[in-house]
């Protein structure tokens, strides 16, 4: 029961790649038992890493079938739900908006945003059986300020810091703390090359963050631990930029 998430079952989307499969790890060194979802297969190996306290789940997180049934395992495997990690993303094509296509408007919005609606739907009924509980959103820096042919992917997460702050206030004083998590650019599965380096090689562009360097999906999953351990008790409805310094 030791570490700052002991005793504490947590889901985490996205868990195969990025920032979700550096806060499964970190969750599960905490302490917690993690449900790893994703829908690429590589929630499989996160589970693998982690080991006893890890399970994969297959998950579209868009599906709703998918998400309830997400949900139900961590209450049937383990009793109940602490902890949702709303992480799962997409980016979607970098076109102006005269040229995005209605198909890929769904996509991104069905899963950056829908699919937070539907974790916090289920997810947040789970916590309420068990007295309370922490969800994360993962948003992003782009959510105050436009970004060129971006239009799509920025509006789904403003959508998500929107729908954070309402629900944190529905929940708030129902001990369910709602917060949401603001990567700026950071080395993952989005970034074009990240497959083949798992951190930025020294030609790698430089992105417009003060800090002159990519963020690290270990600094991300630092900020996610904070937001969803008791560490956070008193804090729901923020939105929290780990940037290096993009939105000051
Ligand atoms: P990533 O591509 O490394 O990881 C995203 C994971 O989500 C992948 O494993 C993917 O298979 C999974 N996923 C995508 N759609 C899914 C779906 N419908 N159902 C289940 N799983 C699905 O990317 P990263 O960066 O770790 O992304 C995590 C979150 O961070 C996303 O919400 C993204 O929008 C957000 N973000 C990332 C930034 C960056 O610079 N990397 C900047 C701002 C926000």
């Amino acid at each position: 029961m030791g570490g700052r998430l002991g005793g504490k079952i947590a889901i985490v989307t996205g868990a195969g790649s990025g920032i979700g499969h550096a806060s499964a790890r970190l969750f599960a060194t905490e302490g917690a038992k993690v449900i790893c979802a994703d829908f690429s297969g590589d929630e499989e190996r996160t589970a693998d890493e982690i080991g006893e306290a890890g399970v994969a789940v297959h998950v579209d997180v868009a599906v709703a079938a998918d998400v309830e049934r997400m949900v139900a395992i961590a209450e049937d495997r383990f009793g109940k739900l602490d902890i949702l990690f709303n992480n799962a993303g997409i980016g979607g094509p970098k076109l102006l908006i005269t040229e995005q296509t209605e198909e890929d408007y769904n996509r991104v919005l069905d899963v950056n945003l829908k699919g937070v609606f539907l974790g916090m739907k289920y997810g947040i009924q789970a916590m309420l059986r068990n007295g309370g509980g922490s969800v994360v959103n993962t948003a992003s820096a782009a959510r105050l300020v436009g970004w060129r042919k971006n239009a799509v992917y920025g509006a789904s997460k403003g959508g998500v810091i929107q729908m954070t702050k309402a629900v944190a206030l529905d929940f708030a004083d129902k001990s369910v703390r709602v917060n949401a998590l603001c990567p700026g650019m950071t080395w993952t599965g989005l970034v074009p090359g990240s497959r083949e380096h798992s951190e930025p090689p020294a030609d790698a562009p430089v992105p417009p963050q003060p800090m002159r360097r990519w963020g690290l999906s270990s600094e991300l999953a630092a900020a996610a631990i904070f937001l969803a351990s008791d560490e956070s008790s008193f804090v729901t409805g923020v939105a929290l930029p780990v940037d290096g310094g993009y939105v000051c």
